[in-house]
């Protein structure tokens, strides 16, 4: 299936099966993290099989269940947030090709339990939980292309086409605090001031690139 397609189909799975991810598709996830990390300087890590990472009473509030296997966004220097989140969502695709479900976790896990896997001067930015889907998540609200961007009937399809795609990113709390602008034949991406809004911005470009067609050239 292709990217788009799985876009309108993506929605955050906070419940798996109580199965290990089987072998060949381990070797795959690690291999993906490894070009991940190459291309984006950052030192994403994969966790297979740690119960302990999600061990905690924020976890099952958050109504999540089953958590064994989690991808830790983390590395050093600047615009961490924003190159989590648009690596983090690579990502994401990647293991929704490979049948797994996926959820952005800023806060429901246990960060005492998770510190080993963090290396001397890393900063750890946020978690993505993922496992054989036990069901495919729920459809949500979803702001309009007009609160989200400059759009009008005079707009280019590509970038019509790439504000839907944005619109599918998931955010920190569905929040969806961005603002895309046209601005001549270029886009305007920015963050509005609200928690892990600049992480949201990262997966948001990711889904516009997507979207429109477009690469990053297209950000001013
Ligand atoms: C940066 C970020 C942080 C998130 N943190 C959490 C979290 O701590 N707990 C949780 O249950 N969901 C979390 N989510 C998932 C969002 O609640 C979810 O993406 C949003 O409600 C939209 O739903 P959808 O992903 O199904 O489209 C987070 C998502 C993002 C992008």
């Amino acid at each position: 299936m292709d990217l788009k397609n799985l876009m309108e189909q993506r929605h955050s799975v906070r419940k798996y099966l109580d199965r290990k991810i089987d072998e060949p598709i381990v070797e795959i996830i690690e291999k993906k993290v490894e070009e991940i990390n190459s291309e984006s300087g950052l030192n994403i890590k994969a966790v297979f099989d740690d119960k302990e990472g999600f061990d905690s009473k924020l976890a099952k509030y958050g109504k999540f269940e089953n958590v064994s296997n989690f991808l830790i966004l983390k590395g050093k220097g600047n615009n961490l947030s924003e190159t989590c989140g648009y690596f983090g969502e690579k990502l994401v695709f990647e293991l929704m090709q490979l049948g797994l479900g996926t959820c952005w976790v800023a806060l429901t896990y246990n960060k005492k339990n998770i510190k080993k896997y963090i290396e001397p001067k890393e900063n750890l930015i946020i978690v993505i939980s993922f496992g054989y889907p036990e069901n495919q998540g729920y459809t949500r609200k979803s702001k309009s292309k007009s609160q989200v961007s400059n759009v009008d009937e005079n707009s280019p399809q590509w970038f019509v086409d790439g504000v839907n795609a944005a619109l599918l990113a998931p955010t920190a709390v569905n929040q969806q605090k961005f603002m895309l602008k046209l601005v001549d034949d270029k886009v305007e991406a920015k963050a509005k001031f609200a928690p892990c809004a600049k992480i949201d911005l990262g997966i948001v470009k990711y889904h516009f690139e997507i979207g429109s067609g477009k690469d990053k050239s297209i950000w001013i």
